[in-house]
């Protein structure tokens, strides 16, 4: 149900489908879930460049971009994580219904959190994306310093330690960047992507 006195626009005089027979391909979100360390952003700007270089219409929203923006206000409590996932969801929505594929890289941490996030954006839209990777290997990756900061108690609600982490059981893709190297993934997941949308 709409807010009071907000009225959506429900009618565009461009409509999605003159915009994806434009651009030659559907619209939809690809959604990267998996532990911090795990890869999503890397494959996420890897995919972003793939795409762009195949004419593909896309953008890459990633959760330490809107955290640094449009999700200052917000912590890492379940609650304020929920949060997080729900206005990237509204975001996505509006992109991917417009024509764009948009790239989405977020913890995400637990099934009923993804689910909302589907729900928002469509089933139709939707495309959830796990990137396995194990807890030790990313805290042996430490990419940004964060595991390191664990040890030492300088951060709190970390997912994976004390911060549940729910992997997905059926995801439409899964990726293993633990046992598999950057590249055999890249291959898997644009493949994959570009089967869906053209
Ligand atoms: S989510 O849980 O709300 O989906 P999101 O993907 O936006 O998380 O943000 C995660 C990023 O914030 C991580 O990649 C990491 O760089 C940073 N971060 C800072 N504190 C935490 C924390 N307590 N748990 C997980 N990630 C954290």
């Amino acid at each position: 149900m709409c807010p009071q006195n907000i009225h959506p626009i429900e009618d565009r005089i461009l409509k999605r489908s003159e915009r994806e027979s434009s651009n030659n391909h559907r619209g939809g979100v690809f959604w990267l879930c998996g532990l911090s360390g795990s890869g999503k952003s890397t494959l996420a700007l890897e995919l972003e460049k793939l795409l762009f270089e195949k004419n593909i219409q896309n953008i890459v929203i990633d959760g330490d971009d809107v955290r640094n923006g449009l999700c200052k206000d917000l912590g890492f409590s379940m609650g304020h994580r929920k949060e997080n996932v729900r206005r990237v969801s509204e975001m996505a929505k509006l992109m991917s219904r417009n024509g764009f594929v948009v790239i989405v890289s977020l913890i995400s941490p637990t099934k009923s959190i993804r689910e909302d996030a589907k729900e928002i954006i469509g089933e139709d839209d939707f495309f959830e994306i796990f990137v396995k990777c194990s807890f030790e290997k990313c805290k042996q990756r430490d990419v940004k310093g964060l595991y390191a900061k664990l040890d030492n108690g300088e951060i709190e609600s970390f997912t994976g330690k004390d911060s549940t982490f729910e992997p997905p059981l059926t995801p439409w893709l899964l990726l293993d960047t633990e046992n598999t190297s950057l590249a055999s993934s890249m291959i898997k997941l644009s493949t994959a992507v570009m089967d869906e949308v053209t």
